[in-house]
């Protein structure tokens, strides 16, 4: 009984439920109506097949937070503005957890349905390819965190009194729906609402805080695009200091009162590791930067979230600070394509410390590199190829991908890496880059054939005789 559907004609819901399930047979090219198709459910990451979702691209969110220590509820409402890569009858987003209360696409309801850690979405016309849309999705719940195959623990760790969002790989689904693969980053706006006498720290710039009725509202805006998995969010009774660099750069710094003595030094000297960073890598891509600092036992380990990197205080060291700094060329700009990609984050930042030590401590480079080569836990797998999601974080992808590095630097000279580093960085400014991309990259910059380095180096299985 169907025919070729016109776009953008009303079509009861009903009839576009039957219309997916009949699909398009019998439609021998209707003119110019839009036949659309499901975006897929995932972007077949080779480690986390279902991350991410198919057929459109976010350009920005818009996230209108609440949330309560007391109660540990959140209520949010997600505005996505979109840009179709595909005709779609219907769309997904990754969401996990919360109760979906509902959705509009370009201000007309939207039927909506929960499967796993999906979010379906079907709107009442379909989308045609190419066509900005927005869609908003009001939800609220408990958040909870994200048991990694690692044993890691992300997403929304709440504590007492407060509560710390960090999404790396796939956390961020845990507070508010979206693409979250890092292939898709788009420019946020968060806003978050606690009771007064709380502070909320975002990515970016504050750009406005009011109190009214008992509660803070508090505007945070990310102007340059960030993956998912840097989104961050720390709730609680913080203090909150902003500063600027000599270059001009606001500095804004959230500290646990509780380590707020221990952590003061090291915040200080910011400014001068954002400077070497300059240095080193080129232009800061961000437009500010800082550091929340949480008690330890809030979280296992530093996370590179964009312009404000997040530390347990034990974790709270210099080469630490370097590291997440460093991450905000390596992995925060330039970003991976996929999480096989990970040792173009890790690597990079491993690096950097070693770079550090050299010139802060005096330790060599190549004694860094050295120590590493012996140290035969660090040859577990090549670090272009995790075996499996529980080994992103796994001493290779660090170490041997500083490793890599290093050889590079060997290949082609100091001059020259020193300029392949920064042209990287600059290439990739804000975008996502493969391992392919660096190899053809380096190998283009040097005008030198380093299969063989890269053979034994990046892809590898075994230790090589010497280092
Ligand atoms: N990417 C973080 C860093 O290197 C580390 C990290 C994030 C991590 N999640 C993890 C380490 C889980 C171990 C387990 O700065
Ligand atoms: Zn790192």
């Amino acid at each position: 009984m169907h025919s070729c559907r016109p776009a953008r004609t009303a079509v009861p819901a009903a009839a576009v439920a039957l219309l997916l399930v009949t699909g398009s047979a019998g439609c021998t090219g209707g003119g110019a109506g839009v036949q659309g198709t499901p975006g897929a459910a995932g972007l077949r990451d080779p480690l986390f097949p279902k991350l991410g979702n198919g057929g459109y691209d976010v350009r920005h969110y818009g996230l209108t937070l609440g949330y309560d220590p007391a109660t540990g509820r959140l209520k949010g409402t997600a505005e996505i503005t979109a840009r179709a890569t595909q005709d779609l009858s219907a769309f997904h987003l990754d969401l996990r957890g919360m109760t979906v209360h509902g959705a509009t696409v370009d201000g007309a309801a939207a039927a909506t349905n929960r499967a796993g850690d999906e979010l379906t979405v079907r709107p009442r016309d379909d989308i045609e390819k190419g066509a900005k849309f927005r869609t908003v999705i009001r939800y609220s719940g408990t958040p909870r965190p994200v048991t990694n195959p690692d044993e890691s623990q992300e997403g929304w760790l709440a504590s007492e009194g407060g509560a710390l969002a960090v999404g790396e790989p796939t956390g961020s689904s845990t507070w508010f729906p979206g693409n979250h693969h890092p292939s898709d980053k788009a420019t946020y706006d968060i806003e978050v609402t606690v009771p007064a006498g709380l502070k909320a720290v975002s990515n970016g710039e504050l750009t406005s805080e009011r109190t009214r009725g008992g509660k803070t509202t508090f505007v945070w805006r990310s102007k340059q695009p960030m993956a998912g998995y840097l989104a961050t969010l720390a709730v609680g009774d913080f203090r909150v200091a902003s500063s600027r660099t000599p270059a001009g750069l606001p500095v804004i710094t959230a500290v646990d009162p509780s380590v707020a003595e221990d952590s003061a030094e090291l915040l200080g000297r910011i400014p001068e590791i954002m400077k070497w960073g300059t240095e080193k890598f080129g232009p800061y891509p961000f437009s500010s930067t800082g550091a929340i600092v949480v008690p330890t036992d809030e979280v296992a380990y530093a996370l590179e979230t964009q312009s404000r990197p997040v530390f347990p205080q034990e974790q709270f060291d210099e080469p630490t600070l370097v590291h997440e700094i460093a991450h905000q060329w390596f992995g925060n700009s330039v970003s991976p394509a996929s999480w096989q990609d990970i040792w173009l984050n890790e690597g990079f930042a491993t690096y950097a410390e070693w770079l550090w030590a050299e010139e802060a401590d005096g330790t060599p480079v190549e004694e860094s590199y050295e120590e590493a080569f012996a140290d035969d836990g660090n040859w577990a797998f090549p670090p272009a190829g995790p075996p499996g999601a529980e080994d992103i974080f796994a001493r290779p992808v660090y170490m041997r991908g500083a490793m890599v590095l290093h050889k590079v630097r060997e290949a082609v000279g100091d001059e020259r890496f020193f300029s392949v580093v920064k042209g990287w960085a600059a290439k990739h400014r804000h975008g996502n880059a493969t391992t392919d991309d660096f190899t053809a990259y380096v190998e283009k910059e040097s005008g030198k054939d380093l299969t063989e380095l890269w053979d034994v180096w990046l892809y590898g299985e075994e230790k090589p005789a010497r280092p």
